[in-house]
């Protein structure tokens, strides 16, 4: 386990001290891994597919935050701040890794939560940043989140904003965060030359705030790659779109040219990335049909060896984006990363610490455990038998692929109906 400084920092020595920055990510460089099942199952003609594990850079919480948070937290302790303001929908893993940050670097962390649909994930997370320290706070609406933390970070000068996602939005805030992303091209750049990976064609990664997939981009264009970028919208148009990543790359290539002026004088515009849509489904958080599907595959096929699950918001679609591309025969050669922006490390452990006590959120939370996601609440399971189990409070809401019940076959079925009818994929 090791803090490593940046690559970047190694290729232009003139930024270290001048881009803030401090150690987070403990296993970095993530690895490489060649997804071999997968180009059988798609039938690829010389094609190769490859992942990068983001999905473990930090033993409690991997993913592709962390990176963005070495330069962000960078800047939060060198202006002496002691809280960090943050927002995101009530099932934020920005806000989870942010909370989990800010703890370690002992720093007070407030999330402006709004409403997305209520899913398990969301029910697991909120009692997982109150475990982590987070204050949470609430608004219906998105906008007036955003609204509210800009308020409350005026009555207190102490604190540091984070826009979401740690992106600038709408072209406002710190380029810190997609920094980090510029910095895990130079580092992938070095795994290239070391010949773990052929120079990618094309690198999928999901797009929430468009900050991740902007900082790859830039990335490829300060070095030269031929490599495109595939951003997959999950989220909302507003905030992912090419305007967008183009403003935050090149605002990004600005911040470290000022600073140290041999970086190439390059500017990212709409022919460096493909931006995909189609597989959101009617909103931010809904599980889809294909999203659904290519979480199960991928871990059925390669995560279950290599120790990584994705998830139906982010990855999961992003992941159904590629299977589509390699349907065409036209794709069957082509060298593709998929960037693994989620965490795959345990947090059940953690989970299970709360007793699932969800009374010591704020009050305005509790409505939203009134649908229950699980076997052992729709069963009432006897509590000898689900704290041996371990479906219980497990990332799966679906408690038959994770145990074999031990309840009377009758019980199992009631709970599988229920899950199934409250449970809708949609059709994207
Ligand atoms: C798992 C996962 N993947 C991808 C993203 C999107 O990253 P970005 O906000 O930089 O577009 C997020 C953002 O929350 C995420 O949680």
């Amino acid at each position: 386990m090791e803090n490593a400084r940046p690559v970047l920092f190694e290729f232009y020595p003139t930024l270290e001290g001048k881009v803030p920055w401090t150690p987070i990510l403990t296993e970095i460089p993530s690895n490489v891994d060649r997804l071999i099942e997968l180009e059988k199952y798609l039938k690829l003609n010389d094609g190769e597919i490859y992942v990068k594990r983001d999905d473990k850079d930090h033993n409690i919480y991997g993913g592709n935050k962390l990176r963005k948070f070495e330069f962000i937290f960078g800047e939060v302790l060198k202006k002496k701040k002691k809280a960090i303001i943050t927002l995101g929908g009530l099932g934020t893993n920005h806000g989870a890794a942010c909370a989990i940050v800010a703890k370690e670097l002992d720093l007070k962390c407030e999330l402006f939560l709004s409403l997305q649909p209520i899913t398990w994930h969301v029910q697991r997370s909120l009692l997982l940043f109150h475990y982590f320290g987070a204050k949470l706070h609430f608004t219906k609406m998105f906008e007036l989140g955003v609204l509210k933390s800009l308020l409350f970070r005026m009555c207190h000068p102490k604190y540091y904003l984070m826009s979401i996602g740690g992106s600038p939005l709408f072209g406002i805030g710190t380029p810190l965060g997609t920094i980090g992303f510029i910095n895990a091209i130079f580092e992938l750049k070095n795994q290239i030359d070391e010949g773990i990976l052929p120079e990618p064609d094309i690198i999928f990664v999901a797009a929430g705030s468009t900050g991740t997939a902007a900082g790859l981009t830039a990335g490829c264009k300060l070095l030269g790659l031929k490599t495109k970028v595939y951003p997959v919208n999950v989220s909302r148009d507003i905030v992912v779109n090419p305007k967008n990543l183009i403003k935050i790359a090149n605002k990004s290539i600005k911040y470290l040219r000022k600073r140290d002026k041999s970086i190439p004088d390059v500017q990212v515009d709409k022919d460096d990335f493909e931006m995909i849509k189609g597989y959101l489904g009617s909103n931010y958080g809904v599980k889809t049909v294909k999203g659904q599907k290519a979480v199960d595959l991928v871990y059925e096929l390669e995560g279950k060896k290599l120790g990584f699950k994705l998830e139906t918001t982010y990855t999961g679609k992003a992941m159904a984006a590629m299977f589509d591309f390699f349907e065409k025969e036209e794709n069957k050669f082509k060298k593709v990363l998929f960037w693994n922006t989620y965490n795959s490390n345990d947090l059940d452990c953690y989970l299970r610490e709360t007793k699932f006590d969800f009374e010591k959120l704020p009050k305005k939370f509790h409505k939203y455990y009134s649908k229950l996601f699980q076997c052992w609440q729709i069963t009432k399971c006897p509590e000898d038998i689900r704290n041996k189990c371990p479906a219980y409070l497990n990332h799966d809401y679906r408690f038959w692929r994770v145990s074999e019940c031990q309840l009377e076959e009758s019980k199992k079925e009631e709970a599988i109906n229920y899950l199934n009818k409250i449970i809708q994929l949609e059709d994207a």
